[in-house]
């Protein structure tokens, strides 16, 4: 018996030292120590075949074994826990220095930062923002507008009819019409907002937008357009922007005119944005007509008014140096966030 347990002792000695992992040991462990199965539990299973004498001095020694094999284990689980957990460790490390990777932030259209742009300028002189439908009928998109009956633009050809009766409005120039119709004069007011022309071409799209302003007061005059512009365009544009008003017709404004900026990229001088000429046009605008005070029941010897409509597509592709309009309405985000704040 005392050979057995030093040939034991021997060969737990030598196994555990090819243990490398706590599976290993785990299964090492079950072999020599655990309860039922292990070698040293057989061993005092023996012990009832031994004679009485040898057995207490057996038994003594095949405890001592025992010991002996438990805390050999023990100090190796000591040893393999730490090397499995530096392993870990190591495995796990996070490398500081690397670059992180970068979360994609949204950025606002160019159109609505133009928008957001020009409400803060008109924000600052008094204009209240107003949203009017999309959707409107004969006389809001056209008669109260003064618009005549066989004037080109009511031609199904150019307007989107969604019944007889109504169209998706050709302009943001009915929202003059409402604020008329619902606010007491004096106000001030910008409509921004989708317009829709059947119309397609590189620079025209099916559906863009326009912001509308409309001042309402007494004694109301072109200089008053031309003093608040001159305030706009240096803010938009920079402060040595210039403005150039042409005259021009609209049904709801009498006089009318086309206003010009100074080239923005050129300063005047002719390049390939204003076409060589030296200036841009960037908006209509005019007194208001009194037929359009009148059919909204203003009474138009007392209020007089002007008004004017801009293009926000057309100032986004100028600004932006955009030459083609569907660029903005694509959705191709490698396209669009580009435009930043
Ligand atoms: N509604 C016009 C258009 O779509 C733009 C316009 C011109 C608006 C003159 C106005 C204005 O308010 O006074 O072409």
């Amino acid at each position: 018996m005392e050979n057995r347990i030093e040939e034991i002792k021997r060969d737990i000695a030598l196994e555990i030292e090819q243990v490398s992992d706590s599976k290993a040991l785990y299964e090492l462990k079950t072999k020599y120590v655990l309860n039922k199965v292990g070698i040293i539990p057989a061993l005092m299973k023996e012990l009832g075949k031994a004679s009485k004498e040898d057995r207490p001095r057996l038994g003594q020694i095949i405890n001592a074994l025992k010991d002996w094999a438990t805390e050999v284990f023990a100090e190796k689980e000591k040893v393999i826990e730490e090397i499995e957990r530096k392993a870990r460790y190591e495995k796990e490390a996070v490398d500081i220095t690397m670059p992180s990777k970068k979360a994609e932030v949204g950025t606002l259209h160019p159109v609505t930062l133009i928008k957001n742009e020009l409400v803060s300028i008109f924000a600052g002189m008094g204009f209240r923002v107003v949203e009017t439908r999309e959707i409107e009928d004969d006389f809001h998109n056209f008669t109260a507008l003064n618009t005549p009956a066989e004037h080109p633009a009511r031609d199904k050809q150019d307007t989107f009819y969604v019944s007889d009766d109504f169209m998706l409005r050709t302009h943001t120039s009915p929202g003059q019409i409402r604020s008329l119709k619902s606010i007491e004069p004096p106000f001030k007011v910008l409509i921004p907002g989708r317009v829709y022309r059947a119309d397609d071409d590189a620079t025209h799209s099916p559906m863009f937008h326009q912001m509308e302003g409309l001042v309402i007061d007494k004694n109301i005059t072109m200089c008053d357009l031309q003093g608040m512009l001159d305030v706009l365009v240096k803010r938009m544009f920079g402060e040595n922007t210039q403005t150039r008003f042409r005259p021009s017709f609209f049904p709801f404004t009498e006089p009318s005119v086309e206003v010009d900026v100074s080239c923005f990229e050129c300063g005047g001088k002719g390049c390939k944005l204003c076409k060589g000429t030296g200036w841009i046009e960037i908006l209509g605008g005019g007194i208001v007509n009194k037929k359009v005070l009148e059919n909204c029941g203003v009474d138009s010897s007392e209020w007089t008014g002007f008004a004017f409509g801009l293009g926000l597509d057309r100032i986004a592709m100028l600004k932006n140096g955009v030459n083609n309009i569907h660029i903005l309405y694509d959705g191709d985000v490698r396209a669009l966030k580009q435009f930043k704040d």
